[in-house]
């Protein structure tokens, strides 16, 4: 004989039961294949007793390992790249304060687990080390301990010396990084503890799933010898890229924003809107997560909440897919003339105008 009471009990008890599945979600974290929160610490790519003179192809310099990844002067492998490096970029500044150079590469060109920062306007690049020094800009995976680090490096910075960074790796222009291959099979991964994933060794694969899987194209070049000539390669599922262009051209009837309007018909960026064509899909994701749940608002993340408050993880894959796929438009700022929308999207954000759909009503 059922007993409703007993119905209601039985109900009730399975609640904790279902609830036992999200431990699991825990571990993995938020998007595990761009924040990688579950990566086992201190795992590092290089051999701390190797004391040999390392090369790389098309410089005549050598450097140690414990040159190449030292905290306050690592190697500048093409040092006729760029113009000088001021201190901070270089030697950063002891105790706190790394050199950017050390993780952004000399060139800004940046790592899967960092950030790309060269060819930033100068406006937006300071603008976001503010929002680090004043707590706005978070990751939401608390265990990414290089954004953690970041943070801290912009609190223990002068205002010069951010000017000084933002003004140098601004006047690099960005150029291709990132190859993005569609594929149904990725090799298979290891994950360094900073959140840098590497091929394995040998030519094991796996079924990709719904996750991009963004690789240094030569492991011990990137990983080991910091070599900021030697580039990415970003697997994508299968269409993916297709979906992300209709997602970022039309907004998807509503799902999104049009992400032209403010970052330009190329996305090479408008004023002091980032530019974002052919960056890092693991960056970019996170950046899209982050400012869903909330942890980077900064000043001007309210412009971006419409463009992301709807997104899935599978929408975030397709986004990224298409925007680091995009090419790097030549000569990006300026010379491609700015699109009529400019003068508003610039108005708004000078004025540090914080709800996206004024600004888009206005612009459409
Ligand atoms: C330990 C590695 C590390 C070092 C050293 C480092 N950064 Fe970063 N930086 C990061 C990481 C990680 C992020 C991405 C943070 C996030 O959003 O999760 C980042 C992001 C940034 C951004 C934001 C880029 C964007 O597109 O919004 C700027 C600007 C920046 N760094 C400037 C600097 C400067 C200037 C220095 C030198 C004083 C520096 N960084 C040194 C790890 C580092
Ligand atoms: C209404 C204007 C607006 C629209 C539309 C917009 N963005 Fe943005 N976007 C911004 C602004 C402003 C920032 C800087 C936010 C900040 O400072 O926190 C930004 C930042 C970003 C960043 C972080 C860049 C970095 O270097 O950290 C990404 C990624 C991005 N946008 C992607 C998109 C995508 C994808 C779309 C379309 C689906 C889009 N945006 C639509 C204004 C916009």
């Amino acid at each position: 004989m059922k007993n409703p009471l007993w119905v209601l009990i039985i109900a009730l008890l399975a609640v904790p039961l279902i609830g036992t599945a999200a431990p699991q979600q825990e571990k993995e974290g938020p998007l595990p294949w761009a924040y990688a929160g579950n990566a086992p610490p201190n795992v590092i790519a290089y051999p701390l007793s190797d004391k040999s003179l390392k090369h790389v192809p098309g410089s005549d310099l050598s450097f140690t390992i414990d040159q190449i990844r030292n905290p306050f002067g690592p190697a500048d492998w093409h040092p006729s790249d760029h113009g000088p490096m001021p201190d901070i970029v270089a030697h950063g500044k002891e105790p706190g304060v790394n050199a950017c150079a050390l993780c952004h590469l000399p060139n800004g060109k940046g790592r899967a687990e960092n950030a790309p920062v060269s060819g930033l306007p100068v406006e937006y690049f300071v603008q976001q080390m503010m929002d680090f020094k004043n707590g706005l800009r978070r990751s939401a995976e608390p265990r990414k301990g290089n954004t953690i680090r970041m943070a801290a490096f912009a609190k223990a910075m002068t205002d010069d010396e951010i000017r000084a960074a933002a003004e140098y790796f601004g006047s690099i222009p960005w150029t291709p990084w990132i190859k993005v291959v569609e594929t149904n099979t990725v090799p298979k991964t290891r994950v360094l503890s900073d959140g840098l994933y590497l091929k394995i060794e040998g030519n094991q694969t796996e079924p990709i799933g719904n996750r991009i899987v963004e690789v240094p194209e030569n492991t011990e070049a990137t990983a080991v010898l910091r070599d900021d000539h030697s580039p990415f390669i970003a697997y994508a599922p299968i269409g993916s890229i297709k979906k992300g262009e209709a997602l970022v051209t039309t907004g998807g009837g509503g799902k999104t924003v049009q992400c032209e309007i403010c970052h330009g018909a190329h996305l090479e960026g408008i004023g002091p809107v980032p530019p974002i064509a052919g960056h890092s899909p693991s960056y970019i994701a996170r950046q899209l997560y982050d400012m869903q749940h909330g942890t980077r608002k900064g000043l001007w993340s309210g412009l971006m909440q419409r463009a992301v408050e709807k997104l899935t993880s599978e929408d975030i894959v397709a986004i990224c897919a298409y925007i680091s796929s995009r090419p790097v438009p030549a000569a990006a700022k300026g010379a491609s003339g700015e699109a009529p929308v400019a003068p508003a999207a610039k108005a708004a954000v000078r004025a540090g105008e914080s709800v996206a759909a004024p600004i888009t009503q206005r612009i459409q």
